[in-house]
């Protein structure tokens, strides 16, 4: 097998960001507000659901290639490409459905990135969860903006 240094990096930020974004949508999915409550709220009860089933998927794929996951809310923190912050003043829906548009993109932007880190890598199996994962999130952003109109 290649080198494959960069890539155990790479799911490590992975699994910090997940852990991060789990938390920012059950954020979401408490606090919004307003005529879509039942659609949205819903709709981020699915993304964080999903974003805990890819936090263990690439939490595992690290392990299974030799890695160490990242395992404390600090990690995530230190280490998530995506921030949180307190509610603290009212957020509107179309901002939150921003807000996870923005997340998603740079989720994407990163995923690109490791599918090439995966592919020098000669490892096809973290690739092929990568482009998995960019298929879904790719998917939901077309969602997400057409609710958006
Ligand atoms: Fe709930």
């Amino acid at each position: 097998m290649a080198d494959n240094k960069a890539l155990k990096d790479h799911l490590n930020t992975l699994v910090a960001t997940q852990g991060v974004l789990f938390t920012k949508l059950h954020q979401h999915h408490w606090y919004v507000k307003g005529n879509h409550f039942f659609t949205l709220h819903e709709k981020f009860e699915e993304l964080y659901d999903e974003a805990n089933d890819y936090f263990d998927e690439f939490a595992e794929r690290l392990l299974t290639i030799g890695g160490k996951p990242y395992s404390t809310l600090q990690e995530f923190i230190d280490h998530s490409i995506i921030e949180e912050s307190p509610y603290t003043n009212e957020v509107s829906q179309v901002d939150m459905v921003q807000s996870v548009l923005d997340d998603f993109d740079l989720l994407v932007k990163e995923l690109y990135k490791g599918i090439e880190l995966a592919g020098e890598a000669e490892d096809n199996v973290t690739e092929d969860l990568y482009i998995g994962y960019k298929t879904d999130l790719e998917k939901h952003m077309w969602m997400l903006r057409a609710y958006l109109g």
